[in-house]
C-alpha cells in the first residue's frame, strides 16, 4: 500500500535517521516531516535525501493544532511516527514546562489530529517513539522488560512516561492504532553535543574539559542510532498494534569506562600521544536525581521480530568518531551562537 507517513522530529538526531532510512528504502511512500526547527533540529542532517521526490518537509510546531490538521489534510496522512520531543535530562531540570508543552501536550495534539481525521479506520498506526528512563533507575543487576512498572525520576522521563500513557489511553478510549517502543541510550552522527558522546568528542577536539557527572560509575547501555532506525522500522511494518517494544544495545558501559575508551581511540585518530584526552577528564558536581543505571532486555523484539543490533560497539564508536572529524562544518554550525552561552552555563558552572 502507498502510504503518506508523518515524521515529527524528523531533523533531530534520531528522527533525520528514521526519515533517510524511511525514504530511501519506500520509494512507494511519500514522508512528510514535520519539525519546528529547535537547536536541536537541522536540516543539515537531510541534506543527502532532501531531493527526493517521496520527502517532504513541512516547519510546525506540534504545539499548532491548526498546523496539524492542516498537514494531515493536504497530505492524506495515514500514519505518524511521532518523534518530535525535548530529548536532554539537563534541560528538563532547568525547564520543565518545555517538556511539558512539547512532549505531554504535543503528543495529546497529535493524537487528537489522529483521531479526528482517521476516525475509527483500523488501516492505519500511530508509532509514538519513547525511552528506556520511563522505567526508572535499576541497581546493579536486572533488566527493564515491556512489562516493568513505569517510575520516572526526571522531568524529561516523566513527560515522556506521560505522553506514552496517552497514547495507550487513546487506543484503549477510542480505539486508535498505535504502538510503542522504548529505546536505551543511541549514539552516532548528527547527535547533538549537549550528549555524554557528541559532547565528549567536541571538547577533546577542542582541547576542554570533559565533565563527569558524581563518580562516573553511573550505567547506560548504548545503541547505535542507524540499528535504532531498523528497529522502528520494523515495529512499524510488522508489530502489533496495542503492543510496546523494547529496544537496546545489550551494550552496557560505566561512563567513566566509555569516556576512557573514547579519549584513547580520539588519541589514536587525532595523532596524539597516548593518555592526553584522558587528562581533560573533570569530575563535577552530579545530575540531581541521576538514574543509576539502565539496561534493556529486547528479547522481546528479538523472538518475536527478529531484530539484533547489526553494528558493534568498537565499530559504531569509531564510525562516530571518524563522522564528527570529517563533519568539523556541521559541529561548528550547532556549536556557534547561544551554544557556548548554553555550554557555560550549564557544564562549567555547575
Ligand atoms: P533531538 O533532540 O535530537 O530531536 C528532537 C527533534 O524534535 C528536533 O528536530 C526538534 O526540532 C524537534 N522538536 C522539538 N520540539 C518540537 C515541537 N514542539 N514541534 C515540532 N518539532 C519539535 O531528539 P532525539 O535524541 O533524536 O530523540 C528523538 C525521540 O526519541 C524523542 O522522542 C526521544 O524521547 C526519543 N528517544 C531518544 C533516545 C536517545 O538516546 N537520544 C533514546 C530513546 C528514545
Ligand atoms: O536512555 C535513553 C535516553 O538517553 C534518552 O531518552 C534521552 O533522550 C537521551 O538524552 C539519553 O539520556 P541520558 O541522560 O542517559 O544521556 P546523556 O548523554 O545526557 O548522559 C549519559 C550519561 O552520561 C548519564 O549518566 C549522565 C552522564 N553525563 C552526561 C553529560 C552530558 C556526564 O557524566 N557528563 C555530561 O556532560
Amino acid at each position: 500500500m502507498e502510504k503518506k507517513i508523518l515524521i515529527t522530529g524528523g531533523a533531530g538526531f534520531i528522527g533525520s535517521h528514521v526519515v533517510r532510512l524511511f525514504v530511501t528504502k519506500n520509494p512507494n511512500y511519500t514522508i512528510i516531516n514535520l519539525d519546528t526547527l529547535t537547536y536541536a533540529g537541522n536540516l543539515e542532517n537531510l541534506k543527502d535525501i532532501e531531493h527526493c521526490t517521496n520527502y517532504k518537509f513541512v516547519k510546525a510546531n506540534i504545539l499548532d493544532a491548526e498546523a496539524l490538521s492542516k498537514t494531515f489534510k493536504e497530505y492524506q496522512i495515514t500514519d505518524v511516527i511521532h518523534l518530535a520531543a525535548e530529548s536532554h535530562v539537563d534541560r528538563s531540570i532547568h525547564s520543565p514546562l518545555d517538556f511539558v508543552y512539547t512532549n505531554i501536550v504535543g503528543t495529546v495534539n497529535l493524537l487528537n489530529t489522529a483521531k479526528q481525521y482517521w476516525g475509527s479506520e483500523q488501516n492505519h498506526l500511530f508509532y509514538h517513539v519513547s525511552t528506556d528512563e520511563v522505567y526508572g533507575s535499576l541497581g546493579e543487576t536486572g533488566f527493564f522488560t515491556e512489562t516493568t512498572p513505569y517510575d520516572p525520576r526526571s522531568p524529561y522521563s516523566a513527560s515522556k512516561a506521560s505522553s506514552d500513557h496517552f497514547v495507550r489511553a487513546y487506543h484503549e478510549t477510542y480505539n486508535i492504532p498505535t504502538v510503542i517502543s522504548n529505546c536505551s541510550n543511541n549514539y552516532g552522527p548528527n547527535h547533538f553535543p549537549e550528549k555524554l558522546i557528541p559532547l565528549f568528542i567536541n571538547n577533546i577536539i577542542e582541547r576542554k574539559p570533559l565533565p563527569v557527572y558524581g563518580d562516573g560509575k553511573y550505567t547506560r547501555d548504548w545503541l547505535y542510532v542507524k540499528d535504532h532506525a531498523i528497529a522502528i522500522d520494523l515495529i512499524f511494518h510488522k508489530g502489533k498494534k496495542g503492543d510496546t517494544y523494547n529496544i537496546g544495545g545489550f551494550n552496557e558501559w560505566k561512563n567513566i569506562d566509555l569516556v576512557k575508551l573514547l579519549c584513547k581511540l580520539m588519541d589514536k585518530k587525532l595523532g596524539r600521544d597516548e593518555g592526553e584526552s584522558e587528562q581533560l577528564i573533570t569530575y563535577v558536581k552530579d545530575r540531581p536525581g541521576h538514574d543509576r543505571r539502565y539496561a534493556i532486555d529486547a528479547t522481546k523484539l528479538n523472538k518475536e521480530l527478529g531484530w539484533q543490533p547489526s553494528v558493534s560497539f568498537e565499530e559504531g564508536l569509531s564510525a562516530t568518531i571518524d563522522w564528527y572529524l570529517d563533519n568539523t562544518d556541521w559541529l561548528k554550525n550547532v556549536t556557534s551562537g547561544d551554544y557556548q552561552q548554553y555550554y557555560t552555563s550549564m557544564y562549567l558552572n555547575r
